[in-house]
């Protein structure tokens, strides 16, 4: 047996749960969410079901991008707490069982940050080549056609030492350099520093954008459309996914699997092909979960969804861990984007996450089924997407503003939510009076009990262990398959759909009437975007000791 094989992959089969800090809950009155709000609610994520936390970026910033603009790799920002917060934090959250993940942004840095600020000192300064600089293009205008993600050039000129310098995203974050050694040396640093504090792992920002053409040649046009495929009419091809990448995520896999406790490696892997999302897995030494954007990005229907959960499963190496996600601070909400605030899909939606093989990923205030709040664009706060629209006028690839998703977590019913005690939250609270915690906590029937009884049922079936997948026949406008010993019947579709009988007995049914019995025998009708999980026919309820273990872990 190596050392890979003795280490416990908890996220098999476990739930993570992404939470925006700075909208989670403010404990000190500043209107901004922090650390001890995050602390004070890991009673309710506990009590929830969930295994692991990812926090969105919690280290010192500027705030251009609200935290994806770093500044300091091994702090706290300061309106979120300290470090003894987050070591507070870490033990708190052990001592329940459940998992720190914290946001790495290895793509860029800050302006702000020391190496850049003394980067631009001098063309011959100790960090000049931690950044991408070069001089002007043939036109005498920048290096190449790249573009940022406001569809501007990626290139601002910097007078003082007259040369370009590379930014994918705002010109506040310059893109490291990853064909520096003291960027790869720098970076082993941080894992390490986090690590040996406790923190369970990263979600690694921008995985797929790490190394640059070394040519900086122009990218290709893209025509497809598709956002994942590109933005602006353009292929990220040189300014991104390039395959030199691949050898940062095998370093720091052996960093993880140094340590007693495997560490993590959760990558956003932004691209458009399942077979190139398979690749950061590598042969079981990249990524151990690499995110699924054209699951997210697919029509909430059949064929679609079930198209691209069969399409992800060929395509992944035997034994790799599929995720699956809906929401995020980027995307926006899925009970926006796929169901339109109708509950009855939301609960469709649920059920279908937690019932995929893998590791499922919440957003927070998904489990009450929380949509996107129109921010108006006075109170918008994000910057690369403010207004919904690009500077080129042409959309931003980002749909609207991300605003719409980041706004304060419903606890209660009161004006503020329950999140903060300040006069105003940082941006604008979504309707608290009809989607909240505490009702729902105390109602059987709320979507948050579905979500709570879909965990629960997920940890006992799946805790630990990847099970297998396999679709089944379905009627026009179904979705049916078998993970592991249960079997899922999904109606995608406005009218009632007629299945077979999985057999019983259910185990839960997002709706509170078990469907009714068809006209044929060993039928039934599974009421508009109805979904149920039955324990499959001759399958016995699982009774290993992984599906009741105890959650405590040792570092
Ligand atoms: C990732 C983050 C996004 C951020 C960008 C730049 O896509 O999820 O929020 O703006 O990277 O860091």
């Amino acid at each position: 047996m190596n050392s890979k094989d003795s280490h416990d992959r908890w996220w098999h089969g476990a739930v993570l749960y992404q939470l925006y800090v700075r909208s989670w809950l403010d404990t000190d009155g500043d209107g901004y969410g922090d650390l001890g709000g995050v602390i004070a609610g890991l009673d309710y994520l506990s009590w929830l079901g969930v295994d692991g936390i990812w926090l969105s970026p919690t280290m010192p910033s500027p705030d251009e991008d609200w935290g994806y603009d770093v500044s300091d790799y091994l702090g706290v920002h300061p309106d979120f707490g300290t470090l003894d917060d987050m070591d507070r934090l870490i033990a708190e959250a052990r001592r329940r069982g459940m998992r720190v993940l914290l946001d790495l942004v290895p793509n860029h840095t800050s302006s702000a940050h020391p190496w850049f600020v003394d980067a631009a000192g001098s063309r011959g300064s100790a960090h000049r080549d931690f950044y991408v600089w070069a001089g002007p293009g043939p036109d005498g205008g920048p290096p190449n056609n790249w573009l940022d993600a406001t569809g501007s050039p990626a290139w601002s000129w910097h007078e003082p030492t007259k040369q370009y310098y590379l930014h994918n995203f705002l010109p506040s974050q310059p893109d490291l350099n990853w064909w520096e050694p003291g960027v790869h040396e720098a970076f082993t640093k941080i894992l390490r520093f986090w690590f040996d504090r406790g923190v369970a792992g990263f979600r690694i920002d921008v995985a797929h954008g790490l190394y640059k053409d070394a040519k900086l040649r122009d990218n290709p046009a893209e025509t497809t459309g598709n956002p994942l495929a590109g933005r602006f009419g353009q292929q990220p091809a040189y300014s991104a996914n390039r395959p030199e990448t691949h050898d940062v995520y095998r370093d720091w896999r052996r960093i993880a699997d140094s340590y007693p406790a495997e560490r993590l490696l959760l990558g956003e892997t932004w691209v458009a092909d399942l077979a190139r999302l398979a690749s950061f897995y590598g042969n079981d030494d990249q990524l151990q979960l690499a995110f699924n954007f054209p699951f997210v990005f697919a029509d909430f229907a059949v064929p679609d969804l079930p198209d691209v959960v069969a399409g992800t499963l060929t395509r992944l190496p035997a034994g790799a861990c599929p995720v699956w996600m809906a929401s995020n601070h980027d995307v926006g909400r899925f009970p926006t984007r796929w169901c339109d605030g109708d509950e009855r899909k939301i609960r469709l939606a649920l059920l279908v996450l937690a019932t995929l093989p893998g590791t499922m990923v919440l957003y927070y205030g998904d489990e009450i089924g929380m949509t996107d709040v129109d921010v108006p664009l006075g109170l918008q706060q994000d910057k690369m997407s403010r207004g919904g629209c690009s500077s080129r006028g042409d959309g931003n690839g980002w749909q609207g503003s991300r605003d719409r998703a980041r706004t304060p977590m419903q606890w209660d019913g009161s004006a503020a939510a329950g999140f903060t005690r300040a006069a105003a939250p940082w941006l604008p609270i979504g309707d608290s009076t009809t989607v909240n915690v505490a009702d729902q906590r105390d109602d059987p029937s709320s979507v948050l009990s579905l979500c709570r009884d879909l965990l629960s049922l997920r940890r006992a079936e799946f805790g630990g262990q990847l099970v297998s997948y396999q679709p089944l026949p379905a009627p026009p406008g179904g979705w049916a398959y078998r993970s592991g010993s249960l079997t899922v019947l999904a109606n995608f579709s406005g009218r009632p759909i007629t299945c077979q009988d999985p057999g019983k007995p259910v185990l839960l049914c997002t709706t509170g009437a078990a469907p009714a019995a068809g006209n044929a025998a060993g039928d039934i009708v599974l009421a508009p975007w109805q979904g149920i999980v039955a324990r499959t026919a001759g399958a016995r309820q699982r009774q290993d000791a992984a599906s009741t273990r105890e959650r405590g872990w040792n570092t």
